[in-house]
């Protein structure tokens, strides 16, 4: 019997290279590089009542992280692979994820990266309650970012990442909030929003954070919304000036923070969304669902 986690299923078929097969027919080498060193890329790609969302985006930004790791792939190779994946599962016209994940495959173990290695890539879907998001609210633990100088690459390789984020968990909080040199650089799963005085601030692109596709979607809208927006990191010093904080993901979309800690106090404290989160969480909907007003 496989480990279970509330809330959270095993699919029941998995795409292995090309293969769509039972998870437990899946099978890759030990000496797979994902395996044994990290070596590996990984995208969420959303789809809203059965249609992919920000496809595009999310295959030019595992172009980037190939790029990156200096590894040769054809992205285009697995779109019909990502499309099949919700199509052939019964929540073809619910709200799902396709949860893609590639490997520079298998050779001998070395820390250079082999000439000829044949990728190994998993696609498979899953459902997710995409709905209604702006009627939850989360709470956060702020701690010290630990992870390595690359986080704009989109590895598989979330050790840093998850001992972050079980911190919160272990505390019952939702997300974990992360700094750095005295500023913010975003969430363990998600990027970070600030409201201050009609301002909305969140971390420039670079390697201190990942380039969130939907945070990119939100800056679009408060562009749109003639919101003034500055890719500025926010500072730990500037909190107790705070009016708004949200975060923004693939599955997380536009979500409300209530309250932050630290591991000593509470720092910040809003029970309800604020206007301008309430106006985004709008915009968004709208955009990701088009018949939806
Ligand atoms: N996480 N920052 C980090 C560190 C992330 O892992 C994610 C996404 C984001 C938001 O990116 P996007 O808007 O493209 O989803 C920011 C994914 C969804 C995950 O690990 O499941």
């Amino acid at each position: 019997m496989l480990p279970q986690i509330p809330g959270k299923n095993y699919p029941n078929e998995v795409c292995l290279n090309g293969e769509w097969m039972q998870p437990e027919n899946a099978r890759i080498s030990v000496f797979d590089r994902g395996f044994m060193l990290g070596d590996a890329l990984y995208e969420v790609i959303p789809f809203y009542d059965g249609k992919v969302f920000a496809l595009e985006e999310h295959l030019d930004r595992l172009k980037y992280s190939l790029s990156q790791i200096r590894f040769d792939f054809e992205v285009e190779k697995l779109v019909p692979y990502i499309l099949q994946a919700v199509k052939r599962s019964f929540f073809a016209e619910e709200d799902a994820a396709v949860y893609l994940q590639l490997s520079r495959g298998t050779a001998p173990r070395t820390h250079f990266f082999p000439k000829s290695s044949e990728p190994n890539f998993l696609v498979y879907s899953f459902p997710v309650k995409l709905k209604d998001f702006e009627e939850k609210s989360w709470r956060l633990l702020l701690a010290e970012d630990i992870r390595w100088h690359r986080c704009d690459i989109k590895t598989t390789s979330y050790l840093a990442n998850t001992m972050l984020n079980d911190e919160s968990h272990r505390l019952g909080l939702d997300e974990t909030l992360l700094f750095r040199d005295g500023k913010i650089t975003e969430g363990s799963h998600s990027t970070a929003f600030f409201v201050k005085e009609n301002v909305i601030y969140t971390h420039p692109e670079g390697p201190e954070i990942l380039s969130g596709i939907t945070r990119k979607i939100v800056i679009d809208l408060c562009t749109e919304l003639a919101l003034d927006i500055r890719e500025e990191a926010y500072s730990l010093k500037d909190f107790k000036h705070l009016d708004e904080v949200f975060l923004t993901g693939t599955t997380t979309q536009v979500m409300t923070i209530s309250e932050i800690f630290t591991e000593k106090e509470k720092i910040f404290s809003r029970p309800e969304a604020g206007p301008i989160t309430r106006k985004l969480q709008k915009a968004f909907k709208e955009k990701t669902r088009k018949s939806q007003a």
